[in-house]
C-alpha cells in the first residue's frame, strides 16, 4: 500500500455526496463510493488524514460482501470497470472504489449488538434496557449478551444517530420489512461473530445499511464489518467490567481527550506517532481478518 493519504477526490462529470469519511458519486442507476484516508471523531473530521486507512476500510468491505454471500450492491472494485472520468484516476483510487447498484437507502441503521458497549451500555446503565429491550439486572461494561441484540437507530441529521425503539422501525417501515432486515441483521451478525472469533477477535457490535432495488428486493449496501462501523476488540485481552481495548480509533480518541480541545471547535492536528499507531491497528484488523492463512 503507497502511504501517499487523499483527503478528497474530484472526479468531474458527476454529483457527489461526501460524508465524513467517504466521497458518494451518483451515475444514475448507480453509485462509485470512495473511501478517503479521513477519519472522524466525537462527529469531527480530523484535519490530518490516516494514510491507506481508506483502502483498509474497503477491501475489510470486499472481503465480506464475498464471504457472507448475501445479496448486496456490489458491482466491481476495478477502476477500469467505471466510467472514463474514473479511469483517468485509476492510480489514486484503485483499493479505494466500489462501484455499487444504487438503491432506496432504507432509513434505519440496523444495529446489531452481541456485547453491552457504547450507547447500549450508557442506555442499560440508565434504564436497564436497550433500545427497550429489557435485560436482566446486574450485567458489567462490555458482557456478552445471551443472544444478539437488533437496536435500531434513525439516520439524524446531525450526525449523531438516535436508537429507537423496533416498533418504531416497524411502524414505518412495515412489521414485515423490519422483521426480515432485523432476522438478516442479526445472522450476518452471527456468521461475521463466529468468523471472527476464531481468529481470535470480538465483533462486540457492528451497524448495517440496507436498501432497496426497483425491483423490490431489499439488499446489504454501505460499507459492512469495518473497524468504522463496528466494535472489533482483541479477544485476548477481553475483560468485562470496563471499556475494551479496540481495533480502531481508540488512540486518537484518547489522544484528543488529553489534550484541550473542546470538541465544540476545529480539532487539533494529529501527531506522527498518534497517526502511525491509528494506521497500525486498522491494518492489524485487515490482516488477522482478512490476510491470514485459512484455518
Ligand atoms: N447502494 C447504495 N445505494 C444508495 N445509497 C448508498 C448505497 N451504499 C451506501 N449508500 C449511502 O452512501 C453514504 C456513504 O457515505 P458516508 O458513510 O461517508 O456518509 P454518511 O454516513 O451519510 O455520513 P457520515 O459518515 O458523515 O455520518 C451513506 O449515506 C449511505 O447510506
Ligand atoms: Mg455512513
Amino acid at each position: 500500500m503507497s502511504s501517499n493519504a487523499i483527503v478528497q477526490t474530484n472526479i468531474p462529470g458527476y454529483p457527489c455526496r461526501r460524508g465524513k469519511v467517504r466521497d458518494v458519486y451518483d451515475l444514475g442507476n448507480r453509485l462509485v463510493i470512495i473511501a478517503t484516508d479521513r477519519i472522524s471523531a466525537f462527529d469531527w473530521v480530523l484535519p490530518t488524514p490516516i494514510p491507506d486507512k481508506g483502502r483498509i476500510l474497503t477491501e475489510l468491505s470486499c472481503f465480506w460482501f464475498r464471504y457472507l454471500a448475501v445479496p448486496n450492491h456490489l458491482i466491481d472494485t476495478d477502476p477500469t470497470a467505471m466510467p472514463e472520468a474514473f479511469r483517468q484516476q485509476a492510480d489514486a483510487l484503485r483499493g479505494r472504489s466500489m462501484l455499487v447498484r444504487k438503491t432506496e437507502v432504507v432509513p434505519f441503521e440496523c444495529v446489531v449488538r452481541g456485547y453491552l458497549a457504547g450507547s447500549g451500555w450508557k442506555d442499560y446503565r440508565k434504564t436497564g434496557s436497550v433500545c427497550g429491550i429489557a435485560l436482566p439486572s446486574g450485567l458489567r461494561e462490555s458482557d456478552r449478551l445471551s443472544e444478539p441484540l437488533f437496536t435500531p437507530a434513525t439516520k439524524a441529521e446531525s450526525g449523531h444517530d438516535e436508537n429507537v425503539p423496533f416498533e418504531l422501525m416497524a411502524s414505518q417501515i412495515g412489521q414485515k420489512t423490519a422483521e426480515e432486515l432485523r432476522s438478516r441483521s442479526v445472522d450476518v451478525y452471527l456468521r461475521a461473530a463466529e468468523y471472527a472469533r476464531k481468529r481470535g477477535v470480538i465483533i462486540a457490535d457492528t451497524k448495517f445499511e440496507w436498501g432497496r432495488l426497483p425491483s423490490g428486493e431489499i439488499i446489504l449496501i454501505d460499507e459492512v464489518l469495518t473497524p468504522d462501523s463496528s466494535r472489533f476488540w482483541p479477544g485476548d485481552q477481553y475483560a468485562p467490567g470496563g471499556a475494551q481495548a479496540s481495533y480502531d480509533k481508540q488512540f486518537v480518541r484518547d489522544w484528543l481527550e488529553s489534550t484541550t480541545w473542546d470538541k465544540n471547535s476545529t480539532p487539533p492536528a494529529l501527531p506522527s506517532e498518534v497517526v502511525e499507531k491509528t494506521r497500525a491497528k486498522y491494518m492489524e484488523a485487515l490482516e488477522i481478518l482478512v490476510r491470514s492463512d485459512p484455518l
